[in-house]
């Protein structure tokens, strides 16, 4: 037996998993704004890519919603963790409304590179998910100057006005691995480019990534729990199988996982994308100790502490004690 060297079933539980600082912060956010002003409070997207989130706020009396022009004039809208382009807080300001942007921290980060750089009139090239929220928010800095690029098939096709005064930035939540493969293609192009001045892949991206890597090359199957949408937690599935896993599954919750994946499987890994509530953790584990996997073994490869403070104009209006 390969695994376990008694055949045990066992469970080999990543950590660090689940919520990020930008997550907790961006559903505290939501949380507070409804004890604050009461409901409806608007959200514009999803607040986090995880469908239980999204369910559990609704409940509570959130509205979401995918444009700024379906939020009433004068009412609260709540902006996403993956941030917003700057034409959307003008439309924000133009109906009158009382915004909170929860935008993560380090996707802000990653905003004031690009606009830093496009002031500089370089040629920006931003590494991320056509079409992914953070990539429209981020892009919509400086039109002109960003192109996207969506992994290293797509680096022959990038043209860009001075091959002297280019540089890369990404979306936070990217495969690390595949990242470093197109910066590679794109430096064989453009042996001048320039790197970002710091990670725009996010510490809990990279943590995540190091934890499930960590684990992979001793599991038969590594279940991911996160939403289709969420980009970190599709990466993990990724990351997972490319670090040795023989099968891995993203799943939303304990219901998805589909009883035929657990034959002849001794060692099941599990872990969570980054906006996922350690709840749904939980029930997984349980689902799989009533299938003989009731043995957890933690596999720690970081210990996180950073937390972010919540935006500054939801924090002037909250009770002092609340
Ligand atoms: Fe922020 Fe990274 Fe989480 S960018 S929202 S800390 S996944």
């Amino acid at each position: 037996d390969p695994d376990g060297a008694d055949g045990t079933r066992r469970v080999l539980l990543a950590k660090p998993r689940g919520y990020c600082a930008g997550v907790d912060r961006a559903v505290i956010a939501v949380e507070k704004a409804l004890e604050t002003y009461g409901p409806p409070v608007y959200v514009r997207k999803e607040i986090v890519h995880n469908r239980h989130v999204v369910t559990t706020l609704a409940d509570r009396g959130a509205v979401f919603v995918e444009e700024t022009d379906e939020v009433p004039e004068g009412a609260t809208v709540v902006f996403s963790a993956h941030g917003v382009s700057p034409q959307v807080h003008s439309q924000a300001r133009e109906r009158e409304l009382r915004t909170i942007d929860a935008t993560c921290p380090l996707v802000t980060k990653v905003h004031q590179e690009a606009k830093r750089f496009a002031r500089d009139d370089y040629d920006i090239l931003l590494i991320g998910h056509e079409g992914h929220e953070e990539v429209e928010g981020t892009s919509g800095e400086a039109p002109q100057n960003i192109q996207v690029v969506d992994g290293p098939g797509a680096v022959d096709s990038v043209e860009v006005r001075d091959p002297e005064k280019v540089i890369w930035l990404s979306q936070t939540t990217l495969s690390v691995d595949e990242t470093m493969q197109t910066v590679a293609a794109l430096r064989e192009r453009f042996p001048a480019i320039s790197d970002p001045p710091s990670d725009d892949i996010c510490y809990a991206t990279q943590n995540r990534q190091v934890a499930v890597k960590a684990m992979a090359p001793q599991c038969d199957l590594v279940v991911v729990v996160g939403s289709k949408n969420s980009s970190n937690s599709v990466r993990l599935v990724e990351v997972a199988l490319q670090a040795g896993a023989r099968d891995s599954h993203l799943v939303d919750h304990a219901g998805e996982i589909d009883e035929r994946w657990l034959e002849g499987v001794t060692t099941v890994g599990v872990t969570s994308g980054a906006s996922v509530p350690e709840i749904l953790v939980g029930d997984v584990l349980h689902w799989l100790a009533d299938r003989g996997y009731a043995e957890v073994e933690e596999i720690t490869t970081a210990n996180e502490k950073l937390t972010f403070s919540l935006p500054r104009e939801l924090k002037r209006d909250m009770k002092p004690d609340a």
